[in-house]
């Protein structure tokens, strides 16, 4: 569609033409990395990293939900974050209490379900009352869902759900060598959830460090020097073409 210059939208023109700007992606997860080092280089406090690093969440959340994903998974916490300095995770818990304030009306009105992956039960008393008024506010939306990993690491997640599956043994419900891969997919935090078809991780570390190891076995990788604070929706759209451009074999031919 060509504005009034003569010039082109790439986003707007391929969407006129009925694109699917996902190329099929269902689950996207990203690892938000580079909040303090984009603070660094302008010489400005972690801190103001972070804050800026939540309204890249916001901008990406909404971003996702017109392009049509189903599923935007974002590593938030992990469960070795707890290792940082305890301002900077005070900090982090005020931001993240501050988020699900200002932005559950947002959620609802955009038909957001908000999902949570790892223990967020260890979390401030006030945090997980308020994540599960919003877990329970958004549980009928259908539009897209936004999974917020909180004090997760994959390595726990497997853990747990090897303890669900080993009690499910325990009470007879079913013989060891009976166990299978949809047990496994099913005990996880991520239960439920279309396959992770993409993970993208910000600022140049070529790390999972700990996320979505079990769900990450065919998923296309995406690395970008992008510090995550500024990390756009034409970041995402790049990140979704060159899962578009992927030859997925699954460990076929
Ligand atoms: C990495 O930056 C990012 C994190 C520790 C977590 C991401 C957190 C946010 C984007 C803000 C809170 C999120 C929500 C959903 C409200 P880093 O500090 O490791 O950066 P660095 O590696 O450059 O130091």
């Amino acid at each position: 569609m060509p504005s009034k210059n003569g010039s082109v939208d790439p986003e707007i023109d391929a969407t006129a033409q009925g694109a699917d700007l996902t190329y099929g992606a269902r689950h996207v997860a990203i690892i938000m990395d580079g909040n303090g080092r984009w603070a660094k280089r302008k010489h400005l406090p972690r801190s103001l990293g972070h804050k800026k690093g939540v309204e890249a969440v916001r901008n990406i959340v909404r971003a996702a939900g017109e392009v049509g994903i189903e599923v935007l998974t974002l590593y938030a916490f992990s469960s070795e974050n707890w290792s940082r300095p305890a301002e900077e995770v005070t900090d982090l818990m005020g931001l993240l209490r501050q988020y699900i304030q200002s932005d559950i009306d947002e959620f609802d009105e955009n038909g957001i379900r908000l999902k949570i992956i790892g223990n967020y039960k260890a979390l401030d008393r006030d945090i997980v009352d308020l994540i599960d008024n919003a877990l329970e506010r958004t549980a009928g939306n259908e539009r897209m869902t936004l999974a917020i990993a909180l004090n997760y690491g994959a390595q726990d997640e497997i853990l747990r759900a090897v303890q669900t599956i080993a009690m499910a043994v325990k009470n007879g419900e079913v013989e060891p060598d009976q166990i299978n891969i949809s047990h496994m997919s099913g005990a996880l935090d991520t239960a439920g959830l279309p396959p992770l078809d993409l993970l993208i991780r910000t600022s140049g570390e070529l790390r999972l460090s700990n996320f979505l190891l079990w769900q990450a076995a065919y998923s296309e990788l995406y690395f970008t020097e992008t510090l995550w604070p500024d990390f756009d929706k034409q970041e995402l759209l790049r990140a979704l073409e060159s899962f578009g451009s992927r030859d997925r074999r699954f460990g076929g031919r």
